[in-house]
């Protein structure tokens, strides 16, 4: 287990030109997050959250707000822990055997993880996208109608028609699917399975949207589309998108967050991060001088 042993305070960047030579240790520890964690209109608010999968801690003293109507990125090198810590937020950790969650998360004000709360109504306020689309074994239309008929939110032929056909434009996926809405999901390609899957995601109108990597198989056509669309949900939903593309964080969201290790180093607007980075570790990803 890491120890804490870097002032991250004094961790500001050093010159760009001089740090271009220099490679950065990968195992610098992280003390505290640096910038702007919180914010004062949080939609979601998460304190102090540690993760573990049996006895390996994968998320170290984690506090990150998201705020109404903000979308935040979280980016980070390959296993620092984005996926697992995004699952937090709509309890989906809780599928996977061994795997516990400790911290104070809340959504308007309210736990996630209390002990009356129903994870059903929960993963309907709290959607999610994951990295890998996963439709489910149904039709292209029973796919995005699911949600609205179990949530209740639709039940008449009609009014779930409108819904498929709004959420499937939305995701930009309506024009190749509209003739063919009685075959099955998974007889989609890749790509157009991500955008069914995003489609079923705001079908059922989330008040938060989890984007795992949503455009990871997209191609840049479908991604603009995407990128489009998180910019219109945000008018009025809160989004958390993971995204390895740098460009795709600094193109749709507000703040962005870097991940190391289980550790959040730093959060910052997007511009700050992008331009003015405050920790070493943060700079030396943007600029790819980890290995
Ligand atoms: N189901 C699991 N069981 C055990 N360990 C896991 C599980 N899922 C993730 N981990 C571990 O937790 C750490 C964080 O993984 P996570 O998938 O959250 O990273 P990530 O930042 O999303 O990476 P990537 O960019 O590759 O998707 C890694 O060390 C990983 O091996
Ligand atoms: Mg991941």
């Amino acid at each position: 287990m890491n120890t804490m042993t870097l002032d991250a305070g004094n961790a500001a960047p050093a010159a760009t030109g001089q740090l271009e030579q220099d490679t950065v240790d990968t195992n610098t520890k992280v003390s505290e997050t640096v910038g702007q964690p919180l914010c004062d209109d949080a939609k979601l608010s998460m304190r102090n959250v540690n993760v573990f999968y049996g006895e390996t801690q994968a998320i170290h003293d984690v506090s990150l707000d998201i705020g109404r109507n903000e979308v935040v990125a979280m980016i980070g090198p390959s296993g620092c822990g984005k996926s697992t810590f995004l699952r937090c937020i709509n309890r989906m950790n809780d599928t996977i055997e061994g795997c516990r969650v400790d911290g104070d998360l809340t959504l308007d004000g309210e736990p996630i993880y209390g002990p009356k709360v129903d994870v059903v109504p929960l993963r309907a306020r709290v959607g999610m996208v994951f990295q890998k689309p996963n439709p489910f074994p149904k039709t292209i239309y029973e796919n995005v109608a699911y949600g609205p008929k179990i949530h209740g939110i639709a039940s008449r032929r009609a009014e779930l028609d409108e819904i498929v056909e709004n959420s499937l434009r939305r995701a930009g996926l309506w024009n190749e699917v509209k003739d063919r809405l009685d075959k099955p999901g998974t007889g989609l390609s890749g790509g157009q399975q991500q955008r069914l899957c995003i489609a079923r995601a705001i079908a059922v109108s989330p008040e938060v949207i989890l984007m795992d990597e949503p455009c990871s198989a997209l191609d840049p056509i479908a991604t603009a589309r995407i990128e489009e669309l998180i910019d219109e949900l945000r008018e009025n939903y809160t989004i958390a998108i993971v995204t390895h593309s740098m460009q795709q964080a600094a193109r749709v969201s507000q703040r962005t967050a870097y991940f190391h290790l289980g550790h959040l180093v730093e959060v910052n607007d997007t511009e700050t991060v992008f331009t003015n980075p405050q920790h070493e570790l943060t700079e030396a990803y943007i600029t790819g001088r980890f290995g």
